[in-house]
């Protein structure tokens, strides 16, 4: 069985951040998102990995170099270039001549699954089902793609962002399929956002092709890090496993509560308490500050004053704050400056932000 990463999109949800960068490479507990596929294609046995990177040679780029060949991982990576982003059928079209007459797995490569996908992929080599998808029950079916299942988990209708949802079954960004895919993907028309669905694929496959597709009830959590909020909310399920690690110097007088991660040669200052579960990474000179639970803080950072909780900090940052100032539930890109307003006239907020930046002041 093959693996097949899609990479490639827009991510609009996720500017300015993917303006200078790619939504998949977004870290979450300071590691990227596009690495938890990887991992969990790898443990699903899976060595030969397609990723589908976007339309601009800098988009491409991005990609390649924060994964490389797959080596470090003991994988083959073949990147697969979509020309432009027309929809995940699409995208899986691309990836024709490298999936060849193989099974293979799509995994969005920005969604998070807590326990992996290994007992599915099992069962999928071992099935005569046509096609597998996961699905989760959700509070808002409306805006997934949304699955209603039969007898023996049978998938019976499913259909993209209904109006009238006829269950509350979400589609997760993780499929199983054989080549019959490729014949449903050539007879479906784009849907009214102008891109190919793979709901209308697996919809032609069901209900035209007479084919057999099931459906698996993911184990644990899952989340899609489309937007701001959801890639937090994934950072919170994930440091909620996190091991405590001490690479770095802690200096007398810290407090270090629950479970904290340091890196190497980074530093926490006298006077600072860090509530976990918070996870630091190397190079950073921490306080005399508060951090508290559910913090990622990247790479070269350095903090002091204030207090930062609920927020990941993806790295290059410097933050001076005064004391009664607190961060929360904040996404920050790299190489920014958050400073005291306090000693410079006049009073007020400071702000430059890139196209699309939200504050709350
Ligand atoms: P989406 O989140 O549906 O789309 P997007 O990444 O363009 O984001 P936004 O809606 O905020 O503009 O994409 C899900 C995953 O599939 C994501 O990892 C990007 C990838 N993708 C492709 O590889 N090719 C495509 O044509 C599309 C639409 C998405």
């Amino acid at each position: 069985m093959k693996g097949l990463i899609l990479a490639g999109g827009l991510g609009t949800r996720l500017r300015p951040l993917t303006y200078s960068g790619s939504k998949q490479l977004i870290p979450v507990a300071n590691k990227p998102v596009l690495f938890y596929g990887i991992e969990d294609l790898k443990e699903a046995g899976i060595r030969d990995i397609g990723i589908i990177v976007g339309y601009t040679d800098e988009r491409v780029q991005f990609i390649k170099d924060a994964v490389g060949d797959g080596s470090r991982w003991g994988v083959k990576i073949t990147y697969i270039r979509q020309d432009a982003p027309r929809g995940l059928a699409h995208a899986v079209t691309t990836a024709r001549d490298f999936i060849g007459g193989d099974d293979f797995v799509v995994y969005l490569g920005d969604n998070i699954l807590n326990k992996g996908i290994s007992s599915f992929a099992e069962e999928f080599r071992n099935s005569d089902m046509d096609a597998s998808i996961l699905v989760t029950q959700v509070e808002h079916p409306e805006i997934y793609g949304v699955a209603m299942i039969g007898d023996n988990r049978e998938i019976i209708e499913i259909e993209e962002k209904p109006e009238n949802p006829k269950s509350n079954y979400a589609i997760v960004g993780v499929y199983f399929f054989r080549s019959s895919i490729f014949e449903a993907i050539k007879k479906i028309k784009p849907g009214k956002g102008g891109e190919l669905e793979l709901t209308d694929a697996i919809h032609e496959l069901v209900v035209s092709d007479k084919h057999r597709v099931n459906a698996h009830v993911v184990k644990g959590w899952w989340d899609d890090t489309g937007t701001a909020e959801a890639v937090l909310r994934a950072n919170h399920l994930v440091l909620t496993d996190l091991k405590a690690k001490r690479e770095g110097i802690v200096e007398e007088g810290v407090r270090l509560i629950g479970n904290v991660a340091l890196g190497k040669n980074t530093i926490i200052k006298a006077g600072t308490l860090i509530r976990g579960p918070v996870i630091i990474g190397k190079d950073c000179q921490i306080g005399p500050t508060y951090l508290g639970p559910y913090t990622s803080i990247g790479d070269n950072c350095v903090i002091r004053g204030g207090e930062i909780e609920s927020s990941i900090i993806i790295g290059d940052t410097h933050i001076n704050l005064e004391a009664n100032k607190r961060i929360v539930d904040s996404l920050i890109g790299r190489h920014t400056i958050i400073n005291s307003a306090r000693e410079t006239l006049p009073s007020g907020c400071k702000l430059v932000l890139g196209e699309n930046s939200e504050v709350q002041i």
